[in-house]
């Protein structure tokens, strides 16, 4: 069986869904790539590549090289990284897309692409947002989200490449920590409350968006990609999400574990213009007839075991 490629693995996403896909298929089947060097030392058996998507000729090279025979494409920046740098974002998101859906046509690999609610703008109804609905975007973070969904069907419809995507929701983690996102906030709110009880929140107390919990979304990217292909009505991407919060209602849970936790509110007006663009909630029904999308953590559950193994990794890093 052919290898998997992870590029911009040590993001995000990447940080967990690397060792669920080695623990899924084998550590040997798994090459993870970033433009960033390794911060650590690999476990032996791991395979790790320094890989920039704008280049495709490194990733040709990388695909022959291994054998690969699927690439979960991860390299992005997100919403708020996106709009400080357009230029940069346009260039690592598009071309890096473009240039891994050109080696997976000529090498035919299978493509996992992370779309985003970024895919959606303010024109978008925004509750319960259906799968199909209007999609324009006012950032430049969602304008490449849809241009990939555009770009993924093409390549899906035009060459027969088996290209398959998620529009994420916010993604909660204990693992990475937060990188660029409008939606980090929840996950900063989290470390904030276990280091200081007190966390200024970026958004308004009312800023709803749709979210979902890492391993959720690791495990819904498993089975999208384990799915039967003749069952996929959706090439790009399937609305996915488990919760619709608010900070102030995620400020309530964390209270009701961390005693004083105290948050105020001091928006910032570029992410607040972008989560005012956003949905507040997703019509997740697509993904959960035709492929099993059944998410396991609502606000509740999520928060309980975000905070015990948050305050786990704080606890053994302050040992350290
Ligand atoms: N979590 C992402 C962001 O905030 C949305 O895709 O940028």
């Amino acid at each position: 069986m052919r290898r998997i490629l992870v590029t911009g693995a040590l993001g995000q996403i990447g940080s967990e869904l690397v060792p669920a896909l080695r623990e899924h298929y084998g550590a040997d089947r798994v090459v993870a790539s970033d433009v960033r060097i390794v911060p650590h030392q690999l476990a032996a058996g791991d395979i790790h590549e320094h890989l920039d998507c704008t280049q495709q000729q490194q990733i040709l090279e990388v695909v022959r090289r291994h054998e690969i025979g699927a690439i979960y494409h991860l390299a992005a920046l997100l919403s708020a990284a996106a709009e400080e740098k357009p230029h940069a974002a346009w260039k690592l998101n598009m071309d890096g897309l473009y240039n891994v859906l050109e080696v997976a046509r000529q090498y035919r690999c299978q493509v996992f692409f992370p779309s985003s609610i970024g895919a959606f703008g303010p024109s978008t109804p925004r509750e319960h947002t259906p799968q199909a609905t209007v999609q324009r975007p006012t950032t430049i973070y969602g304008v490449t989200k849809v241009a990939g969904e555009l770009l993924c069907d093409y390549y899906a419809a035009r060459f027969g490449v088996d290209v398959r995507g998620l529009r994420l929701p916010g993604l909660i983690s204990y693992v990475a920590p937060p990188g660029g996102g409008t939606t980090d906030y929840a996950v900063e709110m989290f470390h904030q409350a276990l280091r200081y009880k007190h966390y200024s929140c970026f958004l308004k107390a009312d800023a709803r968006l749709p979210m979902m919990y890492m391993p959720d979304a690791i495990r819904a990217t498993i089975a999208l990609m384990d799915a039967d292909g003749a069952r996929l009505t959706c090439r790009n991407a399937y609305n996915v999400a488990a919760m619709s919060i608010t900070p102030a209602e995620l400020a309530a849970q964390i209270r009701a574990h961390v005693g004083g936790f105290a948050v105020d509110y001091r928006v910032d007006p570029v992410r607040q213009s972008i989560a005012d663009s956003w949905p507040h909630s997703l019509d997740t029904s697509a993904a959960r007839d035709d492929w099993g999308f059944a998410p396991q953590f609502d606000l509740a559950a999520m928060t309980a075991d975000m905070l015990a193994r948050l305050s786990l990794r704080i606890s053994a890093a302050r040992a350290k």
